[in-house]
């Protein structure tokens, strides 16, 4: 029995923000965001939009894409760091909105590693049996939690949401080997300070901008690069596959020239490497899902090529999944 990955789905929300408009808003230029990061636009979620809307859109996708009925997925993980509430869990109101059986429904806050941990999670749930079906989706809407005074920060991120639907079934399996990590140790380099039980909001956290995503940006430049890069090599040395057999390779999308470096250490050329940090900005958990979207849709990957996928975010956690798509 193996773990398919059979069908893939991905929602933007429609408005646009370009570097030009930012220049307008905060002290930042478009050379400075296109030199520094590689963005050149982001999309940004409506004021009445929230995670579970882009995940409902991206996720109906997958469904018909995997060409099973609703009725077949048995589980549903929702892998976020912008939940509509911290509860009940974005998961349980895709769930409903979808008319899902009441099968299990949770989100998971592994920020951008998020997709790759419930990539890993699927995979151990399917090979156990617990679950035979899972819808996985990765999604966020950083715009809400991006402090728009912030030139630091606030030309980073963006959102949207992918989602796929994980099978067990009689084939090979189309995870090949996966690696993942978390140093809680470094949480405070990548953090949004208040609204949870350390610090609940009061007018004073409002008051003080602490509700917005807060960035270490140039230690967080240089743990992304590191563990990014022995989380790729370490994965293909479990799978017993060279760089060279990869078809692609999917790394989380946080700055060209994190995906530059990590590039080069493993040896691979240009063209071996996903890019969609211009049109994406920083999705977080979105991130990987979406490239992936745009992978198979433009004809990067067939059935059967030698996919890596790595990130790395807040926590820290990162992770690597190699899948024989
Ligand atoms: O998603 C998972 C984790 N996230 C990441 O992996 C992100 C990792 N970090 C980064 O991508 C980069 O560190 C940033 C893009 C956030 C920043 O780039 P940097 O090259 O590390 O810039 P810096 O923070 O060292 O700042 C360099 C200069 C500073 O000016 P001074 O002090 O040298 O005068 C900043 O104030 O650039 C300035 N700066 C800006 N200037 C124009 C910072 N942001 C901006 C801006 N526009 N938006």
């Amino acid at each position: 029995m193996g773990v398919k990955i059979l069908g893939i789905g991905s929602y933007l929300p429609e408005k646009v923000l370009t570097n030009f408009d930012l220049e307008k808003m905060v002290d930042t230029s478009d050379e400075w965001i296109r030199t520094r990061t590689g963005i050149q636009i982001r999309h940004v979620a409506a004021d009445d939009e929230a995670t579970s809307d882009l995940v409902i859109k991206a996720a109906r996708e997958a469904i018909t894409h995997a060409n099973i009925q609703t009725d077949d997925i048995d589980t549903v993980i929702v892998a976020t760091v912008t939940p509509d509430h911290f509860f009940p869990s974005t998961a349980a109101i895709v769930q409903a909105a979808l008319n899902l059986r009441d099968v299990p429904a949770l989100d998971i806050s592994a920020a951008c590693s998020g997709f790759i941990y419930g990539l890993i999670l699927a995979n151990g749930l399917l090979k156990t049996n617990i679950s035979k079906c899972v819808l996985l989706a990765g999604a966020e809407t950083l715009t809400k939690i991006t402090d728009w005074q912030d030139r630091n920060t606030c030309v980073l991120f963006g959102d949207g949401a992918g989602a796929v639907v994980l099978k067990l079934t009689q084939d090979d399996s189309d995870i090949l080997a996966y690696d993942w990590h978390a140093d809680g140790s470094l949480g405070e380099l990548l953090i949004q300070p208040a609204g949870g039980s350390r610090m609940p909001a009061t007018k004073e956290t409002v008051e003080k901008r602490l509700h917005y995503i807060k960035m270490q940006g140039r230690e967080v430049f240089k743990h992304a690069i590191r563990c990014m890069s022995e989380s790729a090599t370490k994965v293909l040395e479990l799978a017993g596959v060279g760089a060279d057999e990869l078809r692609l390779f999917i790394p989380h999308q946080a700055n060209i020239r994190i995906i530059e470096a990590v590039r080069e250490r493993l040896g691979l050329p240009q063209d071996k490497v996903m890019v969609t940090i211009h049109k994406h900005a920083n999705v977080s958990a979105a991130s990987i899902p979406l490239a992936l979207y745009d992978a198979v849709n433009e004809g990067k990957i067939e059935r059967g090529d030698l996919v890596l996928l790595t990130a790395f975010g807040g926590g820290f956690t990162w992770g690597s999944v190699l899948l024989r798509w």
